[in-house]
Order: structure tokens, then sequence, then C-alpha cells
């Protein structure tokens, strides 16, 4: 029992904050929240918000969907835990049957976690026991891109790009090597597009070469970028010749689709807009879609056998595909299909990037829009011919947060280049998103979009 915990009360003296014993990740405090059903959630004074970002691009298939509660329902009056050392369990094997088949060729072999930080964490220790069991024990780096996310347990951070969110933990660390995200956009050469994604992706053989081929195990990338670059996408030209790098030196190829995969971006998988086949894929939030903690590493039976085979895995986690959080993600596949989700998001996607477009034509500090599907991006600076940065001290991104919350529209927002500098924004609405709906996301944006620009004293056409 707590001995000292400060008991809390319900209600706090007028204008004060409510008592908490929790703590959160900076000092603002948020409304409680009450219900949500599709796009839409409601805090308990009533005030409706739409879900833009679909809390960090996690619920893909919307708030409230019935028939995944009756799935789940319907699991609990079964069982709700066995763990998988003392029992299987049909919606874990159903759902890896139904994961194997949306994978790229070859995938066929699935391992449940519950989130994205212990995906990437399973791909990174698959991979290395993969290697040792082969006799490649020399194989250790995991060659990253700057920026990225991949996750907050020490693993997963180790292969982050972000200096603000990694420098304290590097005496706990292992660095590992880095290359430039494709960020082409921003590059002032006279090569086009398509050059500018194949010299990006040969600096991934240039790291290698300079490590010394023989000593890196994998590189990790995410396809369609998230947190961490807000929904870059790079040149067609790079996925290709990434896989050919790859190749070429015996590098397992990782792809992070933990936000870009689970039909986000009118694909099942990001990599997919490309006919990518990478080696492992780690996946969680939209399979899960909020409805219960899921992730999941695909691998390929080339890599799994060998380490079987040689003792096993080692690694897993407690709640890892448990009978309920995979009865929740069988059921929001089933809506994913049933609905057709996909080609909505892909749809929706199309409308939401123009009109984005179309405040980008009006608020010209609005440097670049990308991204596929329903995961759309924008990034913002001081000056649209130099890209000179909004002074970090004004804290745009955050600004643009708050007054779109405050409008009742949640966006996601960060800074991007490791958290130093450069403001971005994320608009992810559930993929149950309709026409309307896109037109009132647009239309609250483009109002805080105003406010921002008066704040800040950016320009605005028109
Ligand atoms: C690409 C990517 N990988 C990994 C993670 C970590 O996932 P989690 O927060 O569920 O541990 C995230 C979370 O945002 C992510 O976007």
């Amino acid at each position: 029992m707590l001995t000292n915990a400060t008991p809390t009360t319900d209600k706090a003296p007028e204008g004060a904050p409510r008592p908490s014993n929790l703590f959160y990740l900076a000092s603002s405090r948020r409304p409680l929240v009450d219900r949500a059903e599709g796009i839409y959630i409601w805090d308990q004074s009533g005030r409706r918000y739409i879900d833009g970002s679909s809390g960090p691009m996690v619920v893909n298939i919307g708030h409230g969907n019935r028939n995944v509660i009756q799935a789940m329902k319907r699991q609990m009056d079964r069982v709700t835990f066995a763990y998988r050392l003392h029992f299987e369990n049909e919606p874990a094997e159903e759902l890896a049957r139904q994961l194997a088949a949306r994978m790229p060729a070859g995938l066929d072999r699935m391992f449940f976690v519950s989130g994205g930080s212990e995906a990437v964490e399973s791909c990174i220790k698959l991979a290395r026991q993969w290697a040792v069991a082969t006799n490649q024990p020399q194989r250790w780096k995991v060659v990253t891109r700057f920026p990225s996310y991949h996750g907050g347990t020490l693993g997963s951070l180790s292969v982050t790009g972000d200096d603000a969110l990694s420098q304290s933990f590097w005496p706990l660390m292992q660095k590992m090597p880095t290359i430039p995200a494709p960020a082409a956009w921003r590059d002032r050469d006279n090569l086009s597009m398509e050059e500018r994604g194949l010299r990006y992706a040969d600096m991934l053989e240039e790291k290698i070469l300079e490590e010394g081929p023989e000593s890196v195990l994998a590189f990790i990338m995410e396809p369609i970028g998230g947190a961490a670059t807000a929904a870059l996408v790079a040149p067609d030209s790079y996925y290709g010749r990434i896989r050919e790098i790859c190749d070429r030196h015996g590098v397992l190829l990782i792809h992070d689709e933990v936000m870009s995969g689970a039909g986000r971006t009118g694909r099942f998988l990001g990599g997919d807009h490309w006919n990518c086949r990478p080696d492992i894929v780690a996946m969680s939030k939209g399979i899960g879609s909020g409805y219960a903690p899921l992730g999941a590493m695909a691998a390929s039976s080339r890599l799994v056998q060998p380490l079987l085979e040689a003792g096993g895995f080692q690694h897993g986690h407690t709640y890892a595909g448990n009978p309920l959080a995979c009865a929740a993600g069988l059921a929001v596949l089933g809506e994913m299909d049933r609905l057709r989700l996909i080609e909505n998001a892909a749809a929706m996607g199309e409308a939401l990037m123009e009109e984005l477009r179309g405040l980008q034509s009006r608020f010209p500090f609005i440097a670049d829009v990308r991204g596929k599907g329903l995961l759309i991006g924008a990034e913002m600076v001081a000056d649209p011919e130099t890209l000179a940065p909004i002074p970090p001290r004004r804290m745009a991104y955050q600004r643009l947060l708050d007054l779109c919350y405050e409008r009742g529209l949640i966006i996601y927002a960060r800074r991007v280049k490791g958290g130093r500098d450069g403001d971005n924004f994320i608009l992810a609405p559930p993929m149950v998103v309709t026409r309307e709906q896109v037109d009132e996301i647009i239309g609250i944006l483009g109002d805080a979009l105003v406010a921002l620009a008066g704040e800040l004293d950016l320009p605005v056409n028109g």
C-alpha cells in the first residue's frame, strides 16, 4: 500500500489545475476525456474535438467501432490472457495468418508484442540473433537515419535520430552510425529529385564502407517518415537503390512501419507504394487502432528458422500475443476490409493534401506539404526562399498546436532536425474521415494559421 501518496480530489479550486498524482511529460495539463466516436472526441465539459491526428497516428479505424468492441467483449468472456509459453491461442494464430497475407512476399513469420518500441526492439534482436546463428557474430551495427523516430526504450532509442530525446542516455546505449534522412525538397542543387534520391541512398553505401561492411548488421528506416520528419517521403529512386545496397553488403533491411503501416497511407504498408522488399517489418499503432496495445514484427523463415534451430529467439514480453489484444487486432483488420478504409484513406488523403496545398498558397510560410494517404505533413519556415527556420523561441509548432486545440482540432506538431529547429505538423485523421470532415479540418486549420501568422508576423497572401 502507498503510505505517503497525497490524496487527490475531483474538485480543484476555481482556476487552479486539477490535483493529480500522475506526472506527465511536461507541466501543461489537458481536460479529462469523456467519450469518442468516429473522428470526434468529447471532454468531460462536453467540448468536442476533431481527432485530426488519430492520437499519435494510432486510431486508424476511428473511435468507438462497435464491431471491434463486440469482438473484444466476446473474447473477454472466453479468456483474456493465456501465457504463450503455456498455450497457443486462436486469435493470435489467425491474426498472424491474416497479417502474413498482407505482407510483401516471403515475410511469413509473425511475432507479437504490445507496442511500437517493443516491435523495433524485436526487429533488432531478431537481426542480431540471426547473424550469430549464421556465423556472422561480427555484424552488430544498425545504421539509421537522422532525423528519425523508432521508439523510447533504450534499444529503439539507440537507433532514433533525435538528439533532444537521446542525449542524456548515450552512456547507457551503443552509438549507431547515421546517415541523413532524404529531405531532398530542401536541397538547392541542379539535380533532379530522382538523382537526389539516388544520392541519399548512396550515402548508405558510403556509411557501410566507412564502418566496414562485415560489421554492419542492418539498416532501419521509416519508408514514410513519422514523428521526426512529418511524413517525409523520399524520391521514388531511393527505395530500390537502398534494397540493392543492402543486398550487396549482406545488410538486413528493417522497415519501421509502426506509424506508416496498417493502411494509413492508402496501402497496407507504406513501403507497398514502391513494392519494397524489406527483410523485417515493425508494426503497431494502427493494427490495434487504440482498442488494445498491440505490435508485431514480420520476418521471413530464412531469418527465423536458423535462430530457432540454434536454440530459440531470446526475447519476449509478458503481454505479447495475448488473446484479447489479438482479437482486437483481428476485428480491426476485419473493419478495415468491410468499410474499405484503405481505399478511403487514399481518396480522402488526396482531398486533404489538395486542400492543404490550397492553404500553402495562402500561407507561404508553409514551405513543404508531403506524405501519402492520410499521413500528411507540412513544414513551416520563416522565409520560403532561403528556408530559414522560424526562430525556435517563437515555438511556432506548439503555438499552432494550441491554436488548433482551442478551436477544437487536434493536430500533431513537432520540431524537426532532431528537435533543434524547424517546425512541422502532421494531419492524420482516422481513416473513416469523410469529405465534409476534411473541409471541417481545413476550415479550422486555416483559422488557426491566420492567428499564428498574426502572432508571429509571418507572411500571408491575399
Ligand atoms: C515509426 C515509429 N516507430 C516506433 C515508435 C514507438 O512506438 P511506441 O510509442 O508504441 O513504443 C513510434 C511511435 O511514435 C513510431 O512512430
